[in-house]
């Protein structure tokens, strides 16, 4: 049976709320591992991890436990004073990377919110004149009103203008077109290393070289956007790691907290204290419980084992996959593009209702998976036999 058009639903238009998602017709209840429950108890294999949230599988016991533990002591202070969870996650974030100091805030778009703000700020304060922002063609930086101009993507910006000025949007594969829009105007570029919404595609080492000696020549500041490819996904803790350029500034998000909501940014010791006093904030940002999540996750993802099997997992799923069409991205951030005669949508959804397997479109023709890094083989196997189905099928 095929899923085309309209979805089974379930609350529908009864829905109490606003009608900004096409959700698909499930309600899920519980997860556990890799796995999903629909509210009659039926597994789903997740292969899609909400959307790059749960790269450890749902509920992990050690996120669980120092939930539980945290929720027990304090759930919040507010950032007029200092909490042990957030200054113990800003220690091992900053220990495993290039950044000295971290900004916490609640998701990927305040994250990337913190790190254009930065930038600005970090001109302002070298009395340089640059306040635009280099962006790459498909990018996606998040919704609110910065990160949306940041996000050239017709369709989603529309709606909304006028949006925040001084954006300019490079090719996202010229490393010369690149490096030719920099100048004394720029404060910043900002990409994601492997883009995630309009891909997955990973850019080029020629564009990032070439982003990082403009930055250098005029004095702005790389920004990577790891919201969706850091954590592990791709191989190693932050994406940035298997590139040939060391950015200025990180932001981070969705798989950092484990499943609850907190997003970061890391920045490099020559640009972190831009940021004065009073110039941002968040009132939620730096949140005991999320933070305790956060650093639970942090020891997940960082376990050898954990992230080893993320490595190997990724080689066997793309191996699997690799008859059915091209398959793109980085690790765990898989693209699947089985050619144009194929409706993603129509595969994810049969794959969803027939299968009972979670991954999601892209594009008219395009697949993501983004697994856990705990996916065992058989679960990967199992998962690539269901999507060649869908695909065979569709
Ligand atoms: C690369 C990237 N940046 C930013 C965001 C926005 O994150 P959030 O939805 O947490 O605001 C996303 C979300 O998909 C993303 O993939």
């Amino acid at each position: 049976m095929k899923y085309v058009g309209v979805l089974p639903e379930i609350y529908g238009e009864a829905s109490f709320q606003t009608a900004n998602y096409a959700r698909f017709g499930v309600e899920f209840a519980r997860g556990e591992g890799a796995y999903l429950y629909d509210r009659d108890g039926n597994a789903y294999l997740d292969l899609l991890c909400g959307l790059g949230v749960t790269s450890i599988g749902h509920c992990h016991a050690r996120v669980v436990d120092a939930v539980r533990a945290q929720t027990g002591e304090l759930m919040h202070a507010s950032n007029l004073f200092w909490t042990r969870p957030a200054e113990d996650l800003a220690r091992e974030l900053v220990a495993r990377s290039f950044a000295t100091k971290a900004f916490f805030c609640n998701s990927g778009a305040e994250a990337n919110e913190a790190a254009i703000k930065l930038a600005r700020a970090h001109a302002t304060a070298a009395g340089r004149p640059g306040r635009d922002i280099v962006v790459l063609e498909q990018a996606f930086h998040g919704r609110t009103f910065g990160a949306l101009s940041a996000t050239p993507q017709e369709d989603k910006q529309a709606p909304f203008k006028p949006l925040v000025h001084g954006f300019k949007t490079a090719p996202r594969d010229d490393a010369a077109a690149l490096a030719g829009m920099i100048d004394e105007q720029t404060c910043a570029v900002l990409l994601e290393p492997v883009q995630g919404e309009s891909g997955p595609y990973a850019i080029s080492n020629d564009l990032l070289i070439a982003a990082r000696e403009a930055c250098d020549a005029v004095g702005a500041l790389l920004i990577f956007d790891e919201v969706q490819c850091g954590m592990g996904r791709t191989g190693s803790l932050f994406a940035y790691e298997q590139t040939a350029v060391v950015p200025d500034v990180v932001t981070l998000a969705k798989a950092l907290g484990g499943g609850l909501p907190i997003g970061a940014m890391l920045a490099a010791e020559h640009c972190a204290d831009s940021l004065r006093p009073g110039y941002h904030g968040s009132t939620f940002g730096g949140n005991p419980v999320a933070c305790a999540a956060a650093g639970a996750a942090l020891e997940v993802i960082t376990d050898p084992a954990v992230a080893e099997n993320g490595r190997q997992i990724a080689e066997l799923l793309r191996d699997l996959l690799k008859s059915l069409g091209r398959v793109s991205g980085r690790g765990l951030m898989i693209g699947l593009t089985p050619g144009d005669q194929i409706d993603a949508p129509t595969v994810v959804n049969e794959l969803l209702f027939e299968h009972r397997v979670v991954i999601n479109a892209t594009g008219p023709h395009s697949l993501r998976l983004l697994p856990p890094l705990t996916l065992t083989e058989e679960q990967a196997r199992f998962g690539a036999a269901a999507i060649t189905s869908a695909v065979e099928n569709a």
